[in-house]
């Protein structure tokens, strides 16, 4: 009877957690299933892969590891923001903007020198994470917007400061993109009201491209980056026609495609957007890649036909992107993850990444190495 009981709950048990699709599936390994790393494949394609980093995941060896073993390019996930990179005090007591890296900051670029890690620079000017006292008199927030010029002045400081900083800390040669504007433009086609347009107006724009053609290298691809982009390839494609100086020259040499998307979004019009972008002859680099389970407003949990989805999403993705490049359609140098493990994502909750939490390979890592019958089909 006893037996009968928990026999029967077991069962029950079991159908509930079938049903809702949450036993867990293991995937065969990365190395039972290809003797390709993630960046053997791309490099294929003509393509560095890259994933964001932090100190996170330069102090833990087993993901330390993983990036050098998968990965050739990093971005840092924060310290190369504003946030990090402008010195309060310094740039008080020299009465003008002073970059300089934090502690993060150097060891990430160490390491990245160590091993041959290339390095994407994010992010020049922002609206975000961005100190509030740089726009004020003084450096002061207690006291008024500076004027045009004078934010002018400080916006090349910041931009000039950035490429001295890097040259001076012999880290400059690692870099081969850089963005120069992040998010400044809105799905309506509007430019983002933000503290650069109170001050400067909305010509800061051309004015940061302008300054970091000046100071960055030959070596390094200047690039306008943002989120939301398969929306905004109209509004993108004619901005970047206007980044030009007076012979016609663009100032600029790419476009950005943060590419954080959802399994409810659609692959192919994500492609159309690329075309009509790839249309302005610039180079296209996809700069933060994250497949979100679900949408936006609904995150839907990790089941296995919700994994399988997200790999066949990735698959169909990755794919278009290869075919375009191969035939010379789009000028595609670099795939950058944000991130690698849903453990540590900024958006954990949509588990976005290629590995589980564990480091285990998900359907998504197979979708991106092109391994079709690992991919969720
Ligand atoms: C944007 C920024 C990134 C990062 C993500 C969230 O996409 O460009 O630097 O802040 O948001 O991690």
């Amino acid at each position: 009877m006893k037996k009968k009981l928990l026999l029967s709950i077991f069962l029950i048990m079991t159908v509930i957690l079938s049903g809702c699709g949450t036993e867990k599936v293991v995937l065969p390994s990365q190395k039972e299933v290809t003797d390709k790393t993630i960046k053997d494949v791309f490099a294929e394609h003509g393509m560095k892969v890259g994933t964001c980093v932090s100190s996170a995941v330069k102090n833990d060896e087993k993901m330390q590891a993983l990036v050098l073993e998968q990965f050739n390019s990093i971005t840092m996930e924060n310290a190369m923001k504003p946030d990090y990179t402008l010195n309060h005090d310094k740039s008080m007591a020299e009465g003008k903007i002073v970059v300089e890296f934090n502690s993060e900051a150097l060891s990430l670029l160490g390491w990245a020198k160590n091993n041959n890690l290339a390095v994407r620079g994010h992010t020049l000017i922002w609206y975000s994470q961005t100190p509030e006292w740089i726009f004020h008199e003084g450096f002061d927030t207690n006291n008024a917007f500076v004027g045009r010029e004078e934010m002018l002045t400080r916006m090349e400081s910041m931009i000039r400061g950035m490429f001295e900083e890097l040259e001076n800390q012999g880290y400059l040669s690692l870099f081969y993109a850089f963005d120069v504007i992040n998010e400044a433009w809105m799905e309506d086609g509007t430019i983002r009201k933000n503290h650069w347009t109170e001050t400067i107006g909305d010509d800061y724009l051309k004015y940061a491209f302008y300054y970091a053609d000046k100071y960055a290298p030959e070596t390094i691809d200047l690039y306008y980056n943002d989120y939301n982009e398969q929306y905004k390839a109209d509004t993108l494609s004619t901005f970047v026609n206007t980044l030009k100086d007076e012979n016609g020259r663009y100032l600029i040499d790419g476009i950005g495609l943060q590419a954080h998307l959802f399994t409810s979004d659609d692959v192919a019009g994500y492609l159309a957007a690329v075309d009509i972008l790839a249309e302005t002859g610039l180079k296209l680099e996809i700069t933060e890649l994250d497949i979100g389970l679900g949408k936006y407003q609904n995150p839907q949990p990790a089941t296995d036909t919700h994994l399988k989805e997200q790999g066949r999403f990735c698959y169909e993705l990755i794919k278009g992107l290869f075919e375009r490049a191969d035939s010379g359609k789009i000028n595609m140098d670099a795939v950058t993850f944000w991130g690698f493990s849903d453990g540590i994502s900024w958006r954990r909750e949509y588990s976005p990444q290629l590995y589980d939490s564990e480091l285990n390979p998900k359907y998504f890592l197979y979708g991106a190495m092109q391994i079709r019958e690992h991919s969720g089909y």
